[in-house]
């Protein structure tokens, strides 16, 4: 089987990590288990870009399972867990393409690779796989009968292409299920980002302020697990509404020049480029730390540093110390790639869990409609999100009441009142 993983004696190591990752994955458990006797995706190619963890070990075994040959390669070249990359191949006869720390050329060589099996379904963290099927592959195009994206830039990446006319197949926003963003984005983020911090510097976040660029589902999440941490948290935003939000949940809110004068510690948590630039960290709080959790590393300008930088030191895994023309230092953690999977192990399979049961539903309901979708960005429909809230509920042992028919009346008509 053709794979290039970066040590294939790594695979014991990964397959008890992936063991254990399952177990807190009960939600998609219950999936693999339907799959298994059903087997939906029976015959069908499908190639999956997806950042290379434990937990997605455990979807795509999920999908094997379903009846789907299939091939993984990355979906960020810092991500891949190399053991469990390994034991995908040699225990579950999975091809990976992905090595943890590997070049840009790599990372594209392993993209082109998935697509050399001709996939008929294609599953992005990022949109990158529908872009290549878009712009070097597009003979491929008539294939696809759909895809599935897992985060918030792909959403806005695959609208885009949508906008303009570009988009040639349907394709399920599952990062747009309540299910995912509401939990992944929030719980997920927040706790692995303070995570890959702690783990890049190990500095002590009690009495720091911690500024987040950035309020949507991640920066929520990201704020409220830092100032669980006893950081004072100030938060950095465009958009009124958010700003105003971050008000009301009692944060700091300031224009990013001023909090970037008092902040030890700031993350970007935008999905979008440029919010940092080189200018403004020449103006920063000297010795401040820098990290995104933003998809692309875009969302400061690690290679402006770089270029202006006088001196460059490594000090830890994924801390470097950058010094200015004007002697400022700041250090920055990961190159500017999402600290989360950087420096840490990204989201926790207990949350992961409800993503994955997302995609593994996206990838059945896509061979159901096969033929019948046009090319559109789609959420999976509310019962299946729905679905997904009541089994992890049930794995979690929690019981909730449901309305009486009497209730059910009431909401539904409007001439009772006062
Ligand atoms: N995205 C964020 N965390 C992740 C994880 N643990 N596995 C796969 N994709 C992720």
């Amino acid at each position: 089987m053709k794979s290039d993983i970066k040590d294939k004696n790594l695979a014991p190591k990964g397959k008890l990590r992936i063991e254990w990752a399952g177990a807190q994955m009960k939600v998609l458990n219950l999936i693999k288990e339907r799959f298994e006797k059903e087997k939906p995706l029976k015959g069908i190619i499908l190639g999956a870009c997806l950042h290379v963890t434990s937990e997605t070990a455990n979807l795509a075994i999920t999908l094997k399972a379903g009846g789907a040959e299939l091939a993984l390669c990355a979906s960020n070249p810092l991500s891949t867990q190399d053991d469990v990359a390994a034991s995908l191949v040699e225990d579950f006869g999975i091809p990976v393409f992905a090595i943890k720390g590997e070049d840009k050329d790599t990372y594209y060589n392993h993209l082109n690779t998935v697509l050399d099996f001709k996939p008929q379904i294609t599953m992005d963290d990022g949109a990158d796989l529908v872009t290549l099927l878009h712009t070097e592959r597009k003979n491929q195009l008539k294939d696809v009968i759909g895809s599935s994206e897992e985060t918030t830039t792909g959403v806005i990446r695959l609208k885009a292409m949508l906008k303009d006319g570009t988009l040639k197949i349907p394709v399920i926003a599952v990062n747009d299920s309540s299910t995912k963003h509401m939990f992944d984005n929030r719980y997920g983020t927040g706790q692995s980002t303070i995570d890959g911090i702690i783990r890049a510097t190990n500095v002590l976040l009690a009495g720091k302020k911690f500024a987040v660029c950035g309020y949507g589902w991640c920066g929520r999440g990201l704020a409220s697990r830092a100032r669980g941490m006893g950081s004072q948290v100030i938060i950095c935003e465009v958009d009124p509404l958010k700003a105003l939000e971050a008000v009301m949940d009692g944060f700091e809110v300031m224009a990013k020049k001023d909090a970037l004068k008092i902040a030890d510690i700031i993350c970007t948590a935008t999905g979008n480029k440029g919010v940092l630039s080189v200018s403004d960290l020449k103006n920063a709080k000297e010795g401040i730390i820098v990290a995104n959790t933003g998809h692309f590393n875009v969302e400061f300008d690690y290679e402006g540093l770089v270029k202006e930088a006088r001196q460059r030191r490594h000090l830890r895994e994924n801390l470097e110390e950058i010094t200015l023309p004007n002697n400022k230092k700041v250090f920055v953690l990961a190159e500017g790639r999402l600290i989360n999977l950087s420096s840490a192990e990204g989201h926790p399979p207990d949350v992961m869990d409800m993503s994955f049961a997302n995609q593994a539903l996206a990838a059945e309901f896509i061979v159901k409609n096969r033929g019948k979708l046009k090319p559109d960005v789609y959420n999976l429909p509310k019962e299946l999100d729905d679905l997904i809230a009541k089994l992890k509920l049930e794995s979690l042992g929690i019981k909730i009441d449901s309305l009486t028919e009497e209730q059910k009346k009431y909401l539904s008509s409007w001439n009772e009142g006062t």
